[in-house]
């Protein structure tokens, strides 16, 4: 008995629904199709069921959207007089790891689910950037986290709106898998347009990197093909979502060892046959000690003593067999040694080891006394054992025979 009322109810409950969402579907086709701001958009062309169809469902269907986004040319006057191009490619949109995983466009776009939008109070393009990037929070907020002591953010909170946000290094409708699922690695075509990435904005540093030794084996050169995978990427040395202030006391003493990560590494060097010393020869120099030891005490305190870069360079690093601007070069290393000892000679740099071990090829003189010394020191102690062992055994057997005598 109890269930007759109840099934009335539902069913008027469902007569309601259809009848408001009907209602509604046909107010908003309605203010859609006379909408004055409806530029380029083909509304009148989305029918109302489509429309009614995207109101009503729980998540808005992607076909709604992309039935206006998905025409080509779309495109709307910002008040800077700039243009807005508001097409969507689809099948970009689906081949895209946001769009083969199944995702929404209203899962970022929260704030947009029927036309017409929200009033738009984006002035220029850098607005419509900066208003929509913080929509990646919602399911990446360790990255999020991360950008919050970059040098990005921090530019940006001074005012400067040119700095990067999420979607300037990442296009939200077409970004591809970045990493590899199984091992949590980069995939190589990712790690090689890392550079390309950042050069949308520091250009200039990216035309040294690429001329560098660094650079032209990742991204090639007249003479090699690029591709690279040992050399640095930008990210190597300065991070990602997490881009510190290369002009801080701390990063520039802590700059040894990145550039050591990978240059005492002899698996890593073993194909270039590049020494593996370099930075236990550095720091047992003058230079290197004073570094070491101001990084350990003190590492927010400025030194005037040089790092790998001032004398390698950071973005235009040559090899130092390069015949124009190369360390072996003897000009070149007595120009970088005058940026601090500008009274050096042209004898000057020939009173350091350079850092290398020592080696026939390399600092023969200091080579070859090394080596005396090694011979050296064992003859002489080694005699020396030989000699006591000797007149010691020569007494004993001297007195057990004197004794025998007796
Ligand atoms: C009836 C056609 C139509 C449909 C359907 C439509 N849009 Fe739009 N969209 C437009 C037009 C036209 C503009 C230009 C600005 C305006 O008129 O509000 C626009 C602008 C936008 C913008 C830029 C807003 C800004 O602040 O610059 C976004 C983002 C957007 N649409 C997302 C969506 C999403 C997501 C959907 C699906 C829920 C959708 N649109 C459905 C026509 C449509
Ligand atoms: C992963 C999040 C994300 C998804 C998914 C997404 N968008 Fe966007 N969308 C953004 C962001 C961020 C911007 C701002 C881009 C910029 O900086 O110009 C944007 C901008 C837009 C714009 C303005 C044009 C532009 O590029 O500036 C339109 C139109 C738009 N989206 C439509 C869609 C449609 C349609 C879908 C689904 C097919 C969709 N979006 C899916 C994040 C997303
Ligand atoms: C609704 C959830 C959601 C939102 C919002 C979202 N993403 Fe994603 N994103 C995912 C999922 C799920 C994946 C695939 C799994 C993964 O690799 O993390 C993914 C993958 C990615 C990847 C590739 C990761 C890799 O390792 O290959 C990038 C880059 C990315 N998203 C950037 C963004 C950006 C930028 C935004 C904002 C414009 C954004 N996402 C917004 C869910 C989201
Ligand atoms: C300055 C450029 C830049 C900015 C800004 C940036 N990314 Fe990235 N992002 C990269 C690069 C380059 C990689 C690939 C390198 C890596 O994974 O180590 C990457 C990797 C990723 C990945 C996949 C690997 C991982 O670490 O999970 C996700 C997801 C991602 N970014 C999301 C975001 C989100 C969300 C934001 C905004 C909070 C953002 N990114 C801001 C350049 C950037
Ligand atoms: C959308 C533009 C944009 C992109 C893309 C971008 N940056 Fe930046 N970057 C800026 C702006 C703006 C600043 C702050 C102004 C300045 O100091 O040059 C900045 C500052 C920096 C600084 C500090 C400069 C200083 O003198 O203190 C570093 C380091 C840096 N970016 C590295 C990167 C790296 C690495 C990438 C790529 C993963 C990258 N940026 C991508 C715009 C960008
Ligand atoms: C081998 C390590 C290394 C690589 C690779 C590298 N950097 Fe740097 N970068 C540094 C160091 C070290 C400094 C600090 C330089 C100094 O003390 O003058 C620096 C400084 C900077 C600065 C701020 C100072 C300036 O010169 O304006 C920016 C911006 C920057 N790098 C961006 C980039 C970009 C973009 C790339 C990729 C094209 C890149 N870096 C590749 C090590 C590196
Ligand atoms: C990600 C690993 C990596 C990092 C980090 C790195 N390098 Fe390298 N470097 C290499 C590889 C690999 C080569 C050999 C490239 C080639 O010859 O094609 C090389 C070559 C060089 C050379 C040329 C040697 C010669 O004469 O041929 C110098 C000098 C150099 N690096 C200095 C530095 C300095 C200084 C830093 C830190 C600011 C640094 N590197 C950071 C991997 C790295
Ligand atoms: C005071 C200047 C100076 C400093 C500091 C310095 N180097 Fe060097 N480096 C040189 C000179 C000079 C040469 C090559 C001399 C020659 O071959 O005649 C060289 C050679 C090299 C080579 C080539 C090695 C080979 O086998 O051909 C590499 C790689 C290198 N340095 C990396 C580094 C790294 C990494 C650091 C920091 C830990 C560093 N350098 C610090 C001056 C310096
Ligand atoms: C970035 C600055 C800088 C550069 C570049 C530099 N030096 Fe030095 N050097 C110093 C400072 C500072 C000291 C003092 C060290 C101390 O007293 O602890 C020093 C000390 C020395 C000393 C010890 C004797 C003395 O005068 O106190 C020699 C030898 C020396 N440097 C050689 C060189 C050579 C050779 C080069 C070029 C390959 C070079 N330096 C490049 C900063 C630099």
């Amino acid at each position: 008995m109890k269930h007759v009322p109840m099934g009335n109810r539902r069913r008027s409950w469902l007569l309601l629904a259809v009848l408001s969402a009907t209602l509604v579907g046909a107010l908003a086709w309605w203010v859609g199709g006379t909408s004055e701001r409806a530029l380029a958009a083909p509304a009148a062309e989305v029918s109302a069921a489509t429309l009614a169809e995207g109101v009503t469902e729980p998540g808005v269907s992607n076909d709604y959207c992309l039935g206006c986004h998905g025409k080509p040319n779309q495109v709307r006057d910002l008040p800077s007089g700039e243009q807005h191009y508001l097409t969507i490619d689809s099948a970009g949109y689906n081949a895209s790891v946001h769009g083969s995983g199944g995702y929404a466009c209203v899962q970022c776009h929260t704030e947009i689910r029927t036309y017409p939008h929200p009033e738009s109070t984006a002035q220029d393009l850098r607005d419509v950037t900066l208003q929509n990037y913080e929509s990646c929070r919602e399911c990446h907020a360790s990255n999020f986290d991360l950008t919050h002591d970059s040098v990005h953010q921090t530019a940006l909170d001074e005012g400067n709106r040119d700095a990067a946000v999420c979607s300037d290094c990442h296009n939200p409708h077409y970004q591809k898998a970045l990493t590899d699922p199984s091992t949590g690695e980069l995939w190589p075509n990712a790690r090689l347009a890392v550079p390309q990435t950042c050069a949308r904005c520091h250009s200039a540093i990216y035309d040294q990197y690429k001329q560098s030794v660094h650079g032209a084996a990742l991204l090639g050169s007249a003479d090699e093909p690029g591709g690279n995978a040992d050399v640095p990427t930008c990210i190597d040395c300065h991070g990602v979502h997490n881009v510190a202030d290369p002009t801080t006391a701390s990063f520039r003493l802590d700059s040894p060892q990145t550039c050591a990560k990978c240059h005492t590494d002899p698996e890593r060097m073993g194909p270039y046959d590049l020494s593996t010393h370099v930075l236990d020869t550095y720091i047992a120099d003058f230079h290197g000690t004073t570094v070491t030891l101001f990084e350990r005490e003190n590492p927010d305190q400025e030194t005037n003593k040089p790092v790998c870069s001032d004398c390698h360079g950071v973005h235009d690093i040559r090899s130092v067999a390069d015949p124009q601007k190369g360390l072996q070069v003897k000009q070149n290393l007595l120009g970088t040694c005058q940026k601090c000892h500008p009274d050096a000679t042209a004898s000057f740099p020939d009173s350091w080891l350079s850092h290398y071990v020592p080696s026939a090829d390399k600092n023969p003189l200091v080579y070859f006394v090394d080596v005396f010394y090694q011979f050296f020191i064992p003859i002489v102690v080694g005699g020396m054992v030989v000699f006591v062992l000797a007149d010691a055994g020569r007494r004993i057997y001297q007195r057990v025979k004197g004794g025998a005598h007796a």
